[in-house]
């Protein structure tokens, strides 16, 4: 940044440099290598499928961790809207410029959208062998705040990917599955639940089901994520009582989780009665992370 002067060439002032200030980021190289080459790099890494259950039908799944959310503040944003104009669609940078709040709110958001993107990439290429961008793959989020990948390579596969994303300040994730719908869902381990929030949405079975687990406080976080993954994948978030999301059983060793609907639940998905929806819970990088797949039949002409 400077103030710049510019005379003629007869032995006046040509330039006139004041307030030199030169903007200096140290960034981590992937960033660098991805602007250059962002068909081959990646924001993300590969998040274990374990995590997922390794389910047989095929899935991709992204991870960010360690975002450093200062460098994205200094500067006016310069690095946040470098990445930003790489990663995003034309129709996204509109949202993403319209976006007010807190750099750190938008930094998640805009890693939510990198481990969405890169996870579809990542599923291209490992089932389709085809390489395309970030900005190819526009997100999508219908009334209920689904998540939806679009783009131009829909043409080049007649598989139908199913998205969900989920981030705190400190972990971003992102899967994709096909033929199924897909829900995940984190909360790092320590987040305190209210007395009020833990009556609201647990019964008292369910509560003493996280006891005998002789961990009450992660049990807990198991099966509010599991609650929550389950509410993602049928698309709705938790628009009726968490309640009625009803536990059936964790197994302590595999962190399985079984989850029946029940009352409005059941009312909007009468496909999913009497179902045991099973939820895998995991500990990971600090966090609770729950996952659940539900075939898509369930949901065709539904
Ligand atoms: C949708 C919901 C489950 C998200 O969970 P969260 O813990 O707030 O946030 P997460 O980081 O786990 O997930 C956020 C992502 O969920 C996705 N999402 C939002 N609505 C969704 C829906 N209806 N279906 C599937 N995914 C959804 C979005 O991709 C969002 O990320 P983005 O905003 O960056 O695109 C949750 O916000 C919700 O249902 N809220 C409504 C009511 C409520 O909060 N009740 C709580 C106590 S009763």
């Amino acid at each position: 940044m400077a103030d710049i002067q510019v005379s003629d060439g007869n032995g006046n002032l040509l330039i006139h440099f004041r307030g030199w200030e030169e903007l200096c980021e140290r960034v981590p190289p992937e960033y660098h290598q991805f602007i250059l080459r962002p068909s081959e790099k990646f924001l993300t890494r590969e998040l274990p499928l374990e995590l997922l259950g390794n389910p047989t039908t095929p899935v991709a799944a992204s991870v960010a961790t360690g975002v450093p959310f200062k460098i994205f503040e200094n500067n006016q944003e310069l690095w946040l809207k470098t990445l930003a104009h790489v990663l995003l669609a034309p129709t996204e940078r509109e949202e993403w410029l319209a976006m007010q709040g807190a750099t750190s709110r938008r930094v998640e958001w805009l890693f939510g959208r990198a481990a969405a993107k890169e996870s579809v990439r990542r599923f291209l290429q490992k089932y389709h062998q085809a390489r395309w961008t970030a900005a190819d793959i526009p997100i999508w989020a219908d009334d209920s705040g689904k998540p939806h990948p679009l783009g131009p390579w829909r043409e080049h596969t007649s598989t139908n990917i199913d998205l969900s994303i989920a981030h705190t300040s400190k972990l971003i994730v992102a899967a994709v599955a096909a033929n199924a719908r897909i829900g995940i869902d984190i909360e790092a381990v320590g987040r305190d639940l209210s007395e009020d929030f833990t009556k609201g949405v647990f019964t008292q079975e369910e509560m003493e089901m996280a006891a005998q687990t002789g961990e009450a406080p992660i049990a807990m976080l198991r099966f509010w994520c599991a609650k929550e993954a389950i509410s993602k994948t049928i698309g709705t978030g938790i628009r009726y009582s968490p309640r009625d999301l009803r536990i059936l059983s964790i197994d302590p060793v595999t962190g399985q989780i079984q989850i029946e609907l029940l009352g409005q639940w059941l009312d909007s998905f009468k496909q999913l009665k009497g179902r045991k929806n099973v939820i895998n819970s995991a500990l990971y990088e600090g966090h609770v992370f729950a996952s659940c797949m539900l075939p898509a039949s369930l949901f065709e002409g539904a």
